[in-house]
């Protein structure tokens, strides 16, 4: 899939905030951190949990159901119980729009 998705406005989206949309049938949650946005699949990589909820640390979320973290930018994992990374996703802003696209069969 090649195509950008409009995720929300960019306009008024808060510092530390969060949304959640349908990227072709994924789960990705968008994130505003330092004024830039990032993009993960919203599944953690150690029992498929739901992720954006979890406690955000600086650049770091905690997974709320067993407590693996990751860097929101990256998907690095960086604590267990989870030991694989998390999917990213390019992120731009578009006519005012949030968008984000799959890239990974590019
Ligand atoms: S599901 Fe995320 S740490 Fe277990």
């Amino acid at each position: 899939m090649n195509d950008w998705i409009d995720i929300a406005p960019a306009d008024g989206f808060p510092e530390g905030g969060h949304v959640v949309a349908d990227l072709d049938g994924i789960p990705v949650a968008v994130f505003k951190l330092g004024g830039e946005f990032y993009a993960i699949e919203d599944a953690c990589t150690h029992d498929g949990a739901e992720i954006a909820s979890g406690r955000l640390d600086g650049g770091e979320i905690t997974c709320p159901r067993h407590g693996a973290r990751f860097c929101l930018k990256t998907g690095k994992v960086l604590a267990p119980p989870a030991y694989e990374d998390l999917t990213c996703f390019p992120v731009r802003v578009e006519g005012g729009m949030i968008q984000v696209r799959d890239a990974r069969w590019d």
